[in-house]
């Protein structure tokens, strides 16, 4: 009889240490080195948050201005990887788009394999400037529009909407998508980030962990909740049928994306300024029918199990108001994402040690093997 213990998902169990974010869900908050997740939404631009999460400190004037340059000067995409893309099927997922892309990034970089500080961080920058282009791209393709040039004189959020949609959108949706980005940037050992943490630790090179990355958060348990929000607003339509929905979705076992969360179980530090995001969004946007069905489908799911909202919930949303198409929700997060991702493969490899977990053996006792 073994006396191990198996943890399954890993739930509750501490595999290291960190000093990027801090998720208490005791108090329902989150903290980026130190700093509240919601102050750092209400006041500062999302390219200052990046140079937080990466360095530790937000940005003096001269330390932003010279990040800005080097993310400006990558969100030209090389011309091979835009021919490529362009031979990808249109029907494809979008987070395939992207994860194919970072992966032809990484081919293309002759310092791929270069795992020093520096080299990590420029392919950081690299990556964190060209991510709006392939996301703008993707959801351009999708509506039979070519790319975009990027526009230099503008900021992240800016440039990666109008990028998208040719021209920048009022200063109101363009913070709520800023807003959008901060709340999404970072959030400890979430499965993405542990995903890109798991292959940092065999020394192998930050395209590879952010590829792996991409396809952990594309899962709909993960960031494809986003996506998957959207849908069940689709199938249950008007506010007054989202009581009788959820009673039929629980009784059928399924799962009601958006709900839910691994480690708050009273609440998504997130909700609250995402929520206010949203509501912004939908009143320059015709959204009262979307508000309503959200208000509703929560109070019914409150209602039934108990289950409070998560990031995706009120995000999806706002981005279907926005005018993203519902496959590009995800690669939007990736693009935040990238972000925390990045710093915790810096952290990983400053004190790395190979993630290798046990396993409790429940198959075949051993047998004799006959030729
Ligand atoms: N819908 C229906 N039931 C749910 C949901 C949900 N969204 N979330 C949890 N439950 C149920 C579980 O089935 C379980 O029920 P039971 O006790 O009757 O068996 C109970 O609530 C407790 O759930 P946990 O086991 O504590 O949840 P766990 O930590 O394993 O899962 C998870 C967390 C995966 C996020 C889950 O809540 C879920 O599937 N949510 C929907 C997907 C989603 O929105 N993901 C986004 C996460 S946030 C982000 O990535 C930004």
């Amino acid at each position: 009889m073994s006396t191990k213990t198996v943890h399954k998902g890993l739930t509750g169990v501490v595999v290291d240490t960190t000093g990027i974010s801090m998720v208490n869900p005791e108090t329902n908050s989150l903290t980026y080195r130190g700093y509240p997740v919601q102050d750092l939404a209400a006041h500062c631009r999302f390219e200052e948050v990046a140079h937080l999460l990466w360095h530790g400190e937000l940005p003096t004037p001269a330390q932003l201005a010279e990040q800005n340059a080097v993310e400006r000067a990558h969100r030209e995409l090389p011309a091979d990887l835009v021919s490529t893309l362009l031979h990808l099927p249109a029907t494809a997922h979008p987070m395939d788009t992207l994860r194919t892309a970072v992966s032809i990034l990484g081919a293309n970089d002759p310092h791929e394999d270069e795992n020093s500080p520096e080299a990590n961080h420029a392919k950081a920058l690299r990556l964190f400037g060209a991510l709006p282009s392939i996301v703008a791209l993707t959801q351009r393709r999708r509506r039979g529009l070519l790319p975009l040039p990027p526009r230099l004189d503008l900021g992240f959020a800016e440039n990666f909407l109008a990028m998208t949609f040719g021209a920048v959108p009022e200063p109101e949706v363009v913070r709520a998508f800023e807003i959008s980005l901060v709340l999404y940037a970072e959030h400890s050992f979430n499965a993405s980030t542990f995903t890109s943490r798991v292959v940092t630790s065999t020394l192998s090179d930050l395209y590879s962990a952010i590829t792996a990355a991409i396809g952990a958060l594309k899962g709909p348990l993960h960031g494809g909740a986003n996506e998957a929000v959207m849908a069940a607003f689709e199938e249950i339509g008007t506010a007054d049928r989202a009581q009788e929905w959820v009673a039929r979705a629980l009784a059928a076992k399924r799962t009601i994306m958006g709900f839910g969360h691994r480690v708050y179980k009273n609440g998504d530090s997130r909700v609250p300024t995402m929520r206010a995001a949203l509501r912004t969004v939908a009143e320059l946007r015709d959204g009262q029918r979307l508000l309503d069905l959200y208000e509703s489908l929560a109070g019914a799911v409150f209602a039934a199990k108990g289950l409070h909202p998560n990031l995706d919930y009120p995000a999806g949303p706002a981005y279907h108001l926005m005018g993203f198409d519902t496959p590009v929700f995800t690669p939007i997060f990736v693009a935040a994402r990238i972000t925390g991702w990045t710093a915790h493969i810096t952290e990983q490899l400053a004190a790395n040690s190979l993630i290798r977990p046990s396993s409790l053996y429940t198959g075949s006792a051993q047998r004799e093997f006959i030729a």
